[in-house]
């Protein structure tokens, strides 16, 4: 029989490159929310079918959602293009936590569904330097971090009879979209310089965004959490420095890399203390786990995906 799968975000940076993977799935029929006509072309192109609805007010799409076999939820607040203060993130955590309320009042109590979050590593946040940590390290977050935790908390006290919960922690997803386009790829196409910090580059867990749909497929259709929620970070093979990142991104483009070097509380200034939090810090993450479940990836590290950005 064919599983329904319905899609909250699917229109998104992550969420468009997930249904194009569940598109080469058997036996599944793929819904997604659309809260606009725009969004609703697209998940038609993408080959799924669109139901109207806004995350931010009850309608008839809960009803959709109550019957689905598996939820993907990756819809989320805007958040890129201004500055990112706190009072952003405030407002960003007020948003999300309303979106979500509606989808779980939808989850029906009768129907077994299984619900994939998908949350992001600033819930877990520092590192350190050291070996990458698994996800039973002890969260530190930062960035947007402290504006998610409650939101997990909620997804993950769902699970129990009739619900399983699995949350995926996307560490820096990549691809011609999202950060790495406003703070890398733009400045660097455009002859304009990067913003780094003073002090030593710090390290981030990339994911290729390619890998972080087929990721996020695999989650939802291979693997279980039947005792406990699960946790899974999304993360590749290999941290990077952010300064590697800039110097892999101009070889690739053939640009000359210009870097403009300031200190943290400028950069606070320039573009809000959730930018500055997430610059200042280490994220070194392992996919081990994700790994064991037989999860291949396509771009393991970032020089492998690097590729991607010379051939468009
Ligand atoms: N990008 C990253 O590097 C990264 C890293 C780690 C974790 N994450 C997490 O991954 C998730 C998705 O990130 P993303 O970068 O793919 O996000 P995105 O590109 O900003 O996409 C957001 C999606 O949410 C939808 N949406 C927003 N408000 C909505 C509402 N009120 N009702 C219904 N849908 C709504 C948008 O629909 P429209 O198309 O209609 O606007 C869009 O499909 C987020 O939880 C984020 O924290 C992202």
């Amino acid at each position: 029989m064919k599983k329904t799968i319905f899609l909250l975000g699917g229109t998104g940076f992550i969420g468009e490159q997930t249904m194009h993977h569940l598109q080469s799935e058997n036996d599944v029929e793929v819904l997604a929310l659309a809260r606009s006509e725009k969004s609703a072309r697209k998940i038609k192109a993408l080959g799924a079918t669109s139901i109207f609805g806004d995350m931010l007010e009850p309608g008839e799409w809960q009803k959709q959602v109550s019957n689905a076999d598996v939820v993907i939820h990756i819809a989320q607040p805007e958040t890129f293009g201004a500055r990112i203060t706190k009072a952003t993130a405030k407002e960003y955590e007020a948003n999300r936590l309303a979106m979500d309320y509606n989808l779980f009042e939808a989850l029906s109590k009768e129907h077994k569904t299984k619900l994939v979050y998908v949350a992001g590593n600033s819930y877990y946040g520092e590192t350190g330097i050291g070996e990458p940590k698994d996800e039973n390290m002890k969260p530190c977050p930062t960035g947007f971090g402290p504006y998610i935790t409650k939101a997990v908390n909620k997804a993950e006290s769902l699970h129990g009879s009739n619900k399983e919960v699995i949350v995926a922690f996307p560490g820096s997803v990549y691809g011609q979209g999202s950060w790495l386009k406003q703070y890398f790829l733009d400045p660097i196409s455009l002859g304009k310089p990067v913003m780094q910090l003073s002090g030593p580059s710090h390290w981030i867990s990339p994911i290729h965004v390619d890998d972080c749909g087929r990721a996020l497929v695999h989650l939802a259709l291979r693997v279980k959490a039947e005792l406990t929620n699960e946790r899974f970070f999304l993360v590749d093979d290999k941290p990077i420095t952010y300064k590697d990142i800039a110097n892999g991104l101009a070889t690739i483009l053939n640009k000359p890399l210009k870097i403009k070097t300031i200190p943290g509380f400028l950069l606070g200034l320039f573009a809000g203390q959730i930018i500055r939090s997430y610059m200042e810090t280490d994220s070194k993450y392992s996919n081990a786990k994700l790994r064991l479940t037989g999860f291949e990836f396509k771009f393991p590290t970032f020089e492998k995906g690097l590729k991607t950005f010379q051939l468009e």
